[in-house]
């Protein structure tokens, strides 16, 4: 089997209130999609690299990717969720893609993600028949709010992990899950619903998915820190 990544960038970032898409947004110079396509286009292992966009998108032919060489493919097939947006993307690819063929799905909105997460996760998923994900213990306390917004009650997070990217299935069971079952905010949802126990590897607080405007600046801190 072969390593693909598959990267959804189809959404139109509402909660971060700007006229361009979140994913086009300068960051640290650049577009912010740019910071994750690089990082995946340098992994070795990884044979290529689809981006999933909008069915119009003249925001991406304004850009120059000839950094990220000749891995990256774009795919202008996104939908009307994240989910149908991925799913999409799985189909396009799949004259390139064998059914085991890993595939690593990455959230645009993650540009702080490194070579050395990605290592993590592929050594830590390595020949897992399920796969797995980048994940976060979880550090807060947890309240659940009653619909006047006073707490109802603390609810225990032992075992509960907040879920990033990329998370790493099989092309075909992926396609499979999605299928099944759309109503997911992310895949390893999808394969929980097969039944399925994906796995947990460890990430850090790093790579963040930038949502609110504010995310912004942590996102730029954090790339110009590594750099210095
Ligand atoms: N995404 C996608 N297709 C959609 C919706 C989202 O490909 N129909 C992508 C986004 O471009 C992003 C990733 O999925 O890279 C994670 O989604 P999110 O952070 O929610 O981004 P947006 O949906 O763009 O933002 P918002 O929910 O604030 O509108
Ligand atoms: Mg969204």
């Amino acid at each position: 089997y072969q390593y693909f990544a598959l990267v959804p960038a189809a959404g139109s970032g509402s909660r971060m209130g700007k006229a361009l898409s979140k994913q086009y947004l300068p960051l640290a110079g650049r577009p912010l999609i740019a910071h994750a396509l690089e990082t995946l286009c340098a992994v070795a292992r990884i044979k290529a690299v689809f981006v999933v966009l909008a069915p119009v998108d003249d925001e991406w032919l304004r850009h120059d990717w000839s950094v990220c060489g000749d891995k990256l493919v774009p795919l202008f097939c996104g939908g009307a969720t994240r989910a149908e947006s991925v799913a999409n993307g799985l189909r396009a690819m799949s004259d390139r893609v064998k059914a085991d063929d890993w595939v690593l799905v990455h959230d645009a909105a993650r540009p702080c993600i490194t070579p050395a997460h990605i290592e993590a996760l592929l050594h830590a998923v390595g020949d897992d028949p399920v796969g797995g994900i980048l994940a976060q213990p979880v550090a807060d306390t947890l309240k659940r709010a009653d619909s006047a917004g006073r707490i109802e009650a603390t609810v225990a997070r032992t075992g509960l992990w907040q879920a990033q990217t990329p998370q790493m299935f099989r092309h075909g069971m992926l396609l499979r899950a999605l299928t099944q079952n759309a109503e997911v905010t992310d895949e390893a949802g999808a394969i929980e619903a097969l039944g399925q126990r994906p796995r947990l590897v460890a990430g850090d607080a790093s790579n963040l998915k930038v949502t609110w405007p504010q995310d912004l600046q942590l996102a730029e801190w954090i790339l110009k820190a590594r750099n210095h």
